[in-house]
């Protein structure tokens, strides 16, 4: 089992009963050697409030060292998003995410083909970098083949399928399916919903999420912004 690493959380409150919930990414920050703090959560009444939020967690941010700060929102939230926009933030690519609920199952799936392991050893806690809960690989022809990080979510108490992916020789025979199945009873006793998220462009992982039982819940947009140049273009 892997550690998961609680991200540090703190308020910022704006004007008008806003707030923002301003987090560190510690994956992020640390695969691209530079610091990248994430909105997590962001409320205010109008266009003007969240202006003010985010002019505000920039300032923050300077003031932390952050170079940039990420937000990601429902492309339907048109106050936020303008808000977003007019303090500097552009937006970098649209993600979908998918849903389902789990429960217990009787029994573990098995295949002739494929054996899905769920991976301890130290190698993979570099790879998952202290992030995930739990690492499935599926091993087919006695090669790794594919492989799904679950991770487990305290703030909603929601588990999330993080990272799939199977290697190329091996994509089209159901290998990145079966890993799924098997790390769906191993939420089951964790959590009772399970999300999954992609560019809205991954055709193949959007359907692989929909074969497995996923539907769609939303769609969002990332935002980011440099700090620096966010700031200096602020009225
Ligand atoms: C997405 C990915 C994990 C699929 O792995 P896979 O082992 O080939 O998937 P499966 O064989 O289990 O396919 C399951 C379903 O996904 C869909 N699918 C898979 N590859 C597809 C493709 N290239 N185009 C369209 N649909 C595709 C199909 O609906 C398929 O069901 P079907 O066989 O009944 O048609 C694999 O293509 C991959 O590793 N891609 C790069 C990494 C990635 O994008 N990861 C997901 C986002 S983090």
């Amino acid at each position: 089992m892997m550690r998961v690493v609680p991200l540090q959380s703190s308020g910022v409150r704006g004007h008008d009963n806003a707030n923002v919930d301003f987090v560190r990414e510690s994956f992020d920050s640390e695969a691209f050697g530079i610091e990248i703090g994430r909105i997590r959560a962001a409320y205010a009444t109008s266009a003007a409030g969240y202006r003010l939020l985010f002019k505000s967690v920039l300032q923050r941010a300077r003031a932390e060292h952050f170079q940039q700060v990420l937000r990601r929102t429902r492309l339907e939230n048109l106050e936020e998003v303008w808000a977003l926009e007019a303090t500097g933030f552009e937006m970098m690519d649209v993600v979908v995410t998918f849903a389902r609920s789990v429960a217990p199952a009787a029994a573990l799936p098995v295949w002739p083909d494929l054996r899905v392991e769920e991976a301890t050893d130290e190698t993979f806690e570099v790879i998952a970098h202290e992030r995930a809960a739990a690492f499935f690989v599926g091993i087919m022809e006695d090669r790794p083949a594919g492989y799904v990080t679950c991770v487990l979510h305290d703030h909603t108490g929601e588990g999330e399928i993080e990272l799939v992916g199977t290697l190329p020789e091996f994509r089209g025979r159901r290998v990145a399916t079966r890993i799924i199945e098997r790390a769906l009873p191993w939420f089951a006793e964790r959590c009772r919903v399970v999300t999954v998220r992609t560019q809205a462009t991954n055709i193949a992982a959007a359907n692989l999420y929909e074969r497995v039982g996923f539907t769609l819940r939303c769609t969002e947009a990332t935002f980011r912004a440099n700090v620096a140049t966010a700031l200096r273009a602020q009225p």
